[in-house]
């Protein structure tokens, strides 16, 4: 047996651990052999394949600890909808599938978030190719996985981050923002805001209102403590109803990020100094945190051992302290939101911080 990996979309910490765990198990448990697929699909466009042997990482137990993915990621397009040099669009999806073809391959595995798994079983399914996917992604926002690649690292540098904010927010007597990715997900500031202090914790799931929202950071200080912490998902809407997407959407936001526009409503009701972080791709760089790098390794032992089994167009999910398999087509369905009825939520509000109300 011959199968190949790739990384598609986004990157983040724990990839190159899924990819490990891959090779390991499929060379030391079944003596197959591994094609390490570069750029995502886009390697797959290249004559030849733009292709990395993987068979030696066997050994490399640097690869556990490593950022990034070594198969890189470049986004160059959609291979059904593949963007020409004079601005056109393409169907490339032949080229792609020949490419595969050409690579003897008998199962693929693709690391991927909703979008990109999507593209992969449209193209499996019209080139007879035998897929399963691992859920990757910061945002957590895939269905019916609790934990997804990367997510936990991120929470982790977010709660860094309001660690590191919090005594300077208290020495400078100021409002310490820290707008934080997740795309259309609150998962990060809901999580890092928790486990990090936050006193006001804005995620696009909720309904937020400035006036209370300030009110609440006076009450604080009223109580006496002369700083407070804010997280803000980038995606969360302004009060002009417009999204302002700071990551994702970058050169489409209107204030520079939705945490300074934040900071200048809360800072021109409060009367008190404010601060910004926009965390950005910190989030999805470093060293793997261990609750990654057992997802990571959970999900590569897994996805080998459900191409051994012959059971393709799944995808292995996390669900309550279990590996499983899930259809595909229930994963790229579109994002998991945040449920504004979870435990996290009233977790939250128990704590006294702020989040607004569900939306009507
Ligand atoms: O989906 C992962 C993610 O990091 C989002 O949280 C963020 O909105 C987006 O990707 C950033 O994308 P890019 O790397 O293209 O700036």
């Amino acid at each position: 047996m011959r199968i190949g990996i790739l990384t598609s979309g986004g990157d983040c910490a724990g990839l190159n651990a899924v990819i490990l765990a891959v090779v390991r198990r499929a060379v030391l448990g079944y003596g197959w052999d591994v094609v390490g697929i570069r750029q995502g699909t886009h390697g797959l466009l290249q004559r030849p394949p733009a292709v990395v042997p993987l068979n030696d990482y066997v050994n490399n137990d640097g690869m556990l600890r490593l950022g990034g993915t070594i198969l890189g990621t470049i986004n160059k397009g959609n291979p059904f909808h593949y963007p020409m040099p004079d601005g056109s669009f393409t169907d490339r999806s032949d080229e792609v599938i020949a490419g595969y073809e050409a690579l003897g391959l008998d199962a693929l595995i693709g690391i991927g978030g909703d979008g990109s798994m999507a593209i992969l079983r449209e193209l499996a399914q019209k080139g007879g190719i035998n897929l399963v996917g691992i859920p990757k992604t910061i945002d957590n926002d895939l269905a019916h996985t609790e934990y997804s690649v990367g997510f936990t690292t991120a929470v982790n540098v977010a709660v860094d981050a309001l660690d590191r904010l919090q005594p300077t927010a208290a020495s400078h007597e100021r409002i310490m923002i820290l707008e934080v990715m997740g795309r259309d997900a609150g998962h990060i500031a809901l999580f890092a805001g928790i486990a990090g202090g936050a006193d006001v914790i804005l995620i696009p799931e909720m309904d937020y209102d400035l006036e209370d929202m300030a009110q609440h950071c006076l009450n604080i200080r009223k109580r006496g403590r002369n700083h407070a912490l804010v997280i803000v998902a980038e995606a969360i809407k302004t009060d002009t109803g417009d999204a302002v997407i700071s990551g994702h959407d970058g050169q489409k936001a209107r204030y520079g990020g939705v945490g300074h526009w934040l900071a200048e409503k809360l800072g021109e009701r409060t009367g008190w100094e404010t601060r910004v972080t926009v965390l950005g791709h910190l989030q999805r760089g470093g060293t793997p945190s261990p609750r990654d790098r057992l997802v990571a390794s959970t999900f590569g032992v897994h996805a080998v051992d459900l191409i051994a089994q012959g059971k393709f167009d799944r995808v292995v999910a996390w669900q309550q302290r279990r590996v499983v398999d899930v259809p595909m087509a229930d994963v790229i369905t579109g994002p998991r939101l945040v449920d504004t009825g979870e435990t996290m939520v009233s977790t939250a509000i128990g704590l006294g911080a702020y989040m607004g109300t569900p939306p009507k």
